[in-house]
This record gives C-alpha cells, sequence and structure tokens, in this order.
C-alpha cells in the first residue's frame, strides 16, 4: 500500500502514522522526522532545515525532494510506504509523481485528516514527544500514565523547538498558502480520502481502516 498523510500541523498525521504503519506493516517516512533526526545528529542537512523549521517555513523543494526519492529506493519500501509531511507543495508532488512513475509505481491514496484551525494551536502546544522512542503524547488529550515520562520506554519527554504559539501560526498560515492546494491536486486525481480529524485518536484510526478497505 502506498500512502501519502496530508493535514494541518497537528492535525495528528504522526499519531496517525504510528497505528497505520504498525497495521498494514510498511515504513513510516516522515520528513519532518528525518530534519529532526539530522539536527540531532548535527549534520549539514540539519542546520540548513534548522533555519527553516524554527521560523515555521517549508525547507526548499528540491531539498526535501531528493531526500524522499533516496528514501523510496531503499529494500523496505518495495511493498509499500506511508509518507508523512510530504509532498507539501504542489511542485513536490509532481516530483513525486515523476519519481513514482519512473519506478512503474503510483500512490493507492492520500489521506486528508480535517481539523479547523482553532483546535490546532492547543493540539501543538500540549504535545510531548519522548526523547527516546518519539512517541507522541498531550498534556491533556493523551497524557503519558507518569507526568513527563514515556509509557513505552520511561525516558524524558520534550516538547518541540518549532511548538511555540507563533511558530505554530505560522506554520499553519504556510500550510493554507502552500499544503491546502494539495486536497484538490488528489481529489482531481480520485484517491482522496477525507477524514474528520476532530474525533478520539481510535475515531479517527477507525476511520481510515474502514477507507481503506
Ligand atoms: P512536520 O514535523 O511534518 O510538522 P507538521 O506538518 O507541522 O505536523 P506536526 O508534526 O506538527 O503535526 P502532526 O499532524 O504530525 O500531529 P501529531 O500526530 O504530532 O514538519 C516540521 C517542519 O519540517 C515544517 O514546518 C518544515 O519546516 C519542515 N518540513 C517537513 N516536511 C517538509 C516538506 N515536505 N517540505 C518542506 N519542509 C518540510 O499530533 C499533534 C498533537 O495532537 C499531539 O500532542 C497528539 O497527541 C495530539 N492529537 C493527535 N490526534 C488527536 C486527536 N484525534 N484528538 C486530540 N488530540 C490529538
Ligand atoms: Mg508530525
Ligand atoms: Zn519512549
Amino acid at each position: 500500500m502506498r500512502l501519502v498523510l496530508l493535514g494541518p500541523p497537528g492535525a495528528g498525521k504522526g499519531t496517525q502514522a504510528a497505528q497505520i504503519t504498525k497495521r498494514y506493516n510498511i515504513p513510516h517516512i516522515s520528513t519532518g522526522d528525518i530534519f529532526r533526526d539530522n539536527i540531532k545528529r548535527g549534520t549539514d542537512l540539519g542546520k540548513k532545515a534548522k533555519e527553516y523549521m524554527d521560523s515555521g517555513l517549508l525547507v526548499p523543494d528540491d531539498i526535501v525532494v531528493s531526500i524522499v526519492k533516496d528514501r523510496l529506493t531503499k529494500d523496505d519500501c518495495k511493498d509499500g510506504f506511508l509518507l508523512d509531511g510530504f509532498p507539501r507543495t504542489v511542485n513536490q508532488a509532481h516530483a513525486l509523481d515523476e519519481a513514482l512513475g519512473e519506478m512503474s509505481l503510483k500512490l493507492d491514496n492520500v489521506i486528508n485528516i480535517d481539523v479547523a484551525k482553532e483546535a490546532l494551536i492547543s493540539r501543538a502546544i500540549g504535545r510531548r514527544i519522548c526523547k527516546g522512542c518519539g512517541a507522541t503524547y498531550h498534556i491533556e488529550f493523551n497524557p503519558p500514565k507518569q507526568n513527563g515520562k514515556c509509557d513505552v520506554c520511561g525516558e524524558e519527554l520534550y516538547q518541540r523547538d518549532d511548538d511555540t504559539e507563533e511558530t505554530v501560526a505560522r506554520r499553519i498560515e504556510v500550510y493554507m498558502e502552500q499544503t491546502k492546494p494539495l486536497i484538490d491536486y488528489y481529489s482531481k486525481k480520485g484517491i482522496i480520502i477525507n477524514v474528520d480529524g476532530k474525533q478520539s485518536i481510535e475515531g479517527v484510526f477507525k476511520d481510515i481502516v474502514k477507507s481503506l478497505k
């Protein structure tokens, strides 16, 4: 299954990706996670990406596209993949179509998680992530059993640098301008699945599984 997860910042893409990839046994490819990993390791790519990410802007298309193209040629993508946070511009969507075309492949579905603007800021600001395993929590909507500690591995939880009110607002603006047009792009191709992201985490997942049947 070759899937894309689309949705504004804080919509729940990463949260749903964790469950979808487990269920369908496909790799989770999050461009945001790839950049954060590079920032942590202090690579040149990480240094470049950080400037854009900290101000809530998109990393330039050419950088992102070459990373994803390379990733899709890896062995674990043979039977499918889930892209989370890519494509994010019409330009990136064209590049993805082209790259898949060269491998005689195409996307099966694009899952669009729909959440109104008003709910996004509180979702992002309350988000906490595990330093050890990357599991995602929310202080109010999905709290860990023990305050500040991961349920899965017991490591400490942290807040993303770009999860401040100001940067989240900027990221939402950027989404509206540059990413939202992709809903139309994939609707026209007839492969979009629209899911109501305002439900519980389990409710959203159930809807996704139902639509993929
Ligand atoms: P990226 O890491 O992709 O961030 P994003 O798109 O802004 O999305 P988020 O990760 O913030 O939200 P999410 O939808 O994954 O929500 P989550 O599941 O965590 O990108 C970061 C940056 O990298 C970009 O700004 C850009 O600079 C750069 N970048 C990345 N890809 C790029 C690309 N292709 N091109 C150019 N630049 C790129 O959930 C959020 C919170 O809500 C959590 O606390 C969660 O517990 C909670 N929650 C989830 N679901 C629910 C629910 N149903 N009800 C209540 N709470 C919920
Ligand atoms: Mg995410
Ligand atoms: Zn953990």
